[in-house]
């Protein structure tokens, strides 16, 4: 496979805010034609209309398994699959609720499972699958050992479908630190940025990361054809910090 994005078909699960939109606007620029998918399709339209290329957009609920199957079968042929899509659920160990660690589970690990699965028959020989996970897969954090556990799962499965699917798609999975995103919207500013700064002085970098910074290395595992089973850390050093 060529290690240029231009003329590609990029498929971004999670596209319509932070890294996968991200990923979205970086491949547009970089020749692919791209499709974004995510629930809320008003939020897809208004990602795909700013962006200057050629992107399409579906609502697809990763965990509506019917609705996944639906949309793969009718997508065409594709050369790269991006799943950022996700939800996370924090909460002390002992206060979790169990309902939210289940539906953490369906949105972060069952709903790319099968999403992979239903895509790939369409994906081209050569391809490659881009998962995400997070750094707290191996660096848990009190308060978020459900999301932790979630996130090496993400990792063991990129891993094994690298194995299973060798010679037919790379996959690999990027593991990013915190990153200024949609994903904390939720929050009262005056938090969120304290919780950025807080995280961002304890790394080596000195700050949180930025979306498009993670999506450079979408595209490093999209473009590079020796990379499978790979977990890539993109995280300023949270990993390796004291
Ligand atoms: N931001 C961070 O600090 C951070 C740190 C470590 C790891 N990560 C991981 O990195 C990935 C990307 O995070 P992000 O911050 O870019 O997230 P984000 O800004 O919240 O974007 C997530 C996207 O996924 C879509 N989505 C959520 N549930 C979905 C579902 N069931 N089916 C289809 N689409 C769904 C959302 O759109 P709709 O609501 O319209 O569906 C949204 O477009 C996630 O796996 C996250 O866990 C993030």
């Amino acid at each position: 496979m060529s290690n240029s994005l231009h003329g590609k078909h990029v498929v971004i699960v999670g596209g319509g805010s932070g890294m996968g939109k991200a990923t979205a606007e970086l491949a547009a620029s970089l020749g692919a034609k791209v499709t974004i998918a995510s629930r809320n399709e008003d939020k897809l339209k208004a990602v795909a209309s700013a962006i200057d290329g050629d992107v399409s957009v579906a609502a697809v609920d990763t965990t509506d398994e019917a609705r996944v199957k639906e949309w793969a079968a009718n997508l065409g042929q594709i050369d790269h699959l991006v799943i950022s899509a996700s939800s996370a659920a924090h909460g002390a160990y002992a206060d979790l609720p169990t309902d939210d660690l289940r539906s953490m589970i369906e949105a972060k690990f069952v709903g790319p499972f099968v999403t992979a699965r239903e895509v790939l028959p369409y994906l081209n020989q050569g391809g490659s699958i881009s998962l995400f996970s997070g750094v707290l897969s191996r660096r848990p954090s009190a308060g978020a050992v459900g999301l932790g556990s979630v996130n090496a799962a993400v990792e063991a499965l990129a891993k094994g479908l690298a194995q299973e699917l060798a010679g037919q798609a790379r996959v690999n999975c990027i593991s990013p630190g915190m990153v200024a995103t949609e994903a904390y919207a939720g929050m009262p500013e005056d938090a969120r940025e304290g919780m950025y700064a807080q995280v961002g002085n304890s790394l080596p970098v000195g700050r949180v990361g930025e979306a498009q910074e993670i999506a450079q290395a979408v595209v490093l595992t999209m473009t590079n054809a020796f990379m499978t089973g790979a977990i890539l850390d993109v995280d300023g050093g949270h990993l390796i910090k004291a």
